[in-house]
């Protein structure tokens, strides 16, 4: 095209715009192209011969006439740009716009967001989500559905990422954790102090879940069995209470969810009934609840989710003592979250490990070592801001979970998403099985994202520290 363009031995336009007779706007473009609807890429790759199915074009020749088309609205557009407010705003616009595709924003609410992503200048997937938090909130504010059927206090408990170390930290191993932005929140009121029929109700309004805590834990279901303890071990189970939690942490993903919702209800109970416990008791009050919801938790999630800052921790094991280090970063880590949408249980991958484990113990001692080793390395890159070095040790620790078996095949793909788009490393994160991954991305995140999203997965962007 650009030859033809150039044939007179000057470059000129391939378009011509003018107003017809009638006083319509005519375009025309005359420009070189082989265009055919058979073989070839037809029937090598399938998008094509989708493409070709959605556009319904009977021949080369329409093919043709629609490429045209599309070729002159693309140089209208561009003529318009540069004659009205200049190409650079249009391709701010484009950017803002990626970028709130990116971060989420339902077609709703699309528009809005683009709208403040610019008014704002700063175009990034970070603004743009929490754009989306405050429009939607605005939007059930205003339909007067906000989730919350009270206007009690909320307390939080944070989401995490484990960027080195989990499974090898149950045996023993260091790991280096730190929250995102996603927190679980919620809130407690006292019931109805007359009713003859007291007992603590527990409402996720976004799940659905409306239950009665059963009193006898016996009687309780897997949801109620880990919140269970902390209303026992408060003795407040024969109280009159609605608990309301609101998880803004995904359900399954491998980002402390479970940990978090421990953490913001003993919270909430701690302010309602003034019982001024420490961040250590909170703490441990958590651990008990992940022992009943994993098993043989490390304690890591219910540390994170309770201090809500990047450390690096130890548990206490076989005569160690248990070590919590806050690392103190140069400069925040700029990292992807993606999200697989396939639940997992951590319980079953920290099993399914332990059994490996109890057959082969030299074996998986020895993986446990390497990730125990590169973990320490790793507090030096998180430190002083190596990314390089960082991403080298990601990719090496997500090989090494690979080799315990705790991958899967969506995150094998969104690894090699990542890493394939630029990530520095990529690898599992918290239990594998499904769940989540963490990308280090400093450059173009968005594109990142953009990828993962194209393949069905989802994306956000994190900054750590
Ligand atoms: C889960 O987030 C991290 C694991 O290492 C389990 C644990 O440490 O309790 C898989």
């Amino acid at each position: 095209a650009h030859a033809y363009a150039a044939r007179s031995g000057r470059y000129t336009s391939l378009t011509r715009w003018y107003k017809g007779d009638d006083g319509a706007l005519v375009g025309e473009i005359e420009i070189p192209m082989k265009v055919g609807t058979v073989g070839g890429p037809l029937q090598s790759n399938p998008t094509v011969a989708l493409n070709h199915r959605l556009l319904g074009a009977t021949s080369a020749r329409e093919l043709a006439m629609v490429m045209g088309t599309v070729g002159l609205a693309q140089n209208f557009s561009a003529i318009r740009a540069l004659a009205t407010e200049g190409i650079q705003q249009g391709h701010m616009t484009l950017h803002a716009r990626s970028v709130a595709l990116a971060a989420g924003a339902s077609p709703e609410i699309f528009e809005t967001v683009v709208e403040r992503l610019i008014e704002g200048g700063d175009i990034k997937i970070w603004k743009a989500q929490e754009i989306v938090v405050q429009v939607k909130k605005a939007m059930r504010q205003e339909a007067g559905s906000e989730e919350p059927t009270s206007n009690a206090p909320r307390s939080q408990g944070h989401g995490k990422i484990i960027l080195l170390g989990e499974h090898a930290v149950v045996y023993g191993s260091h790991a280096i954790a730190a929250p995102v932005p996603l927190a679980i929140e919620a809130s407690v009121q006292d019931g109805d102090s007359g009713s003859a029929n007291p007992g603590v109700d527990l409402i996720i309004p976004r799940w659905g879940v409306e239950s009665r805590l059963h009193k006898d834990p016996a009687h309780r279901d897997s949801f109620q069995r880990s919140l269970g303890i902390v209303f026992d071990k408060l003795g407040l189970t024969e109280r009159s209470l609605r608990i309301e939690v609101f998880p803004n942490v995904p359900r399954g993903m491998g980002l402390g969810g479970s940990a978090a919702m421990a953490v913001a209800v003993i919270r909430a109970l701690d302010q309602h009934f003034k019982l001024g416990h420490t961040d250590d008791e909170i703490n441990a009050l958590a651990f008990e609840c992940e022992k009943v919801a994993h098993g043989t938790p490390s304690g890591i999630d219910n540390t994170v989710a309770t201090f809500g800052k990047p450390l690096l921790y130890r548990r206490a094991h076989e005569g160690q003592p248990l070590l919590m280090k806050p690392l103190d970063l140069s400069k925040p880590i700029p990292l992807v979250v993606g999200i697989s949408g396939k639940e997992s249980l951590t319980a079953k991958t920290v099993g399914g490990v332990r059994a490996a484990w109890q057959k082969n113990p030299e074996l998986y001692e020895n993986i446990f070592r390497q990730i125990d080793a590169l973990t320490l390395q790793g507090v030096d890159a998180v430190q002083n801001y190596q990314l390089e070095r960082l991403g080298d040790l990601m990719n090496v620790c997500h090989g090494l979970l690979n080799a315990l078996r705790v991958s899967s095949w969506e995150i094998e793909e969104m690894v090699q998403i990542c890493r394939e788009q630029g990530a520095l490393g990529a690898k599992l994160t918290g239990g594998g099985g499904g769940g989540s991954i963490i990308a280090l991305a400093p450059e173009h995140p968005e594109r990142v994202i953009a990828a993962l999203r194209d393949a069905g997965y989802s994306g956000l962007e994190v900054r750590i520290g």
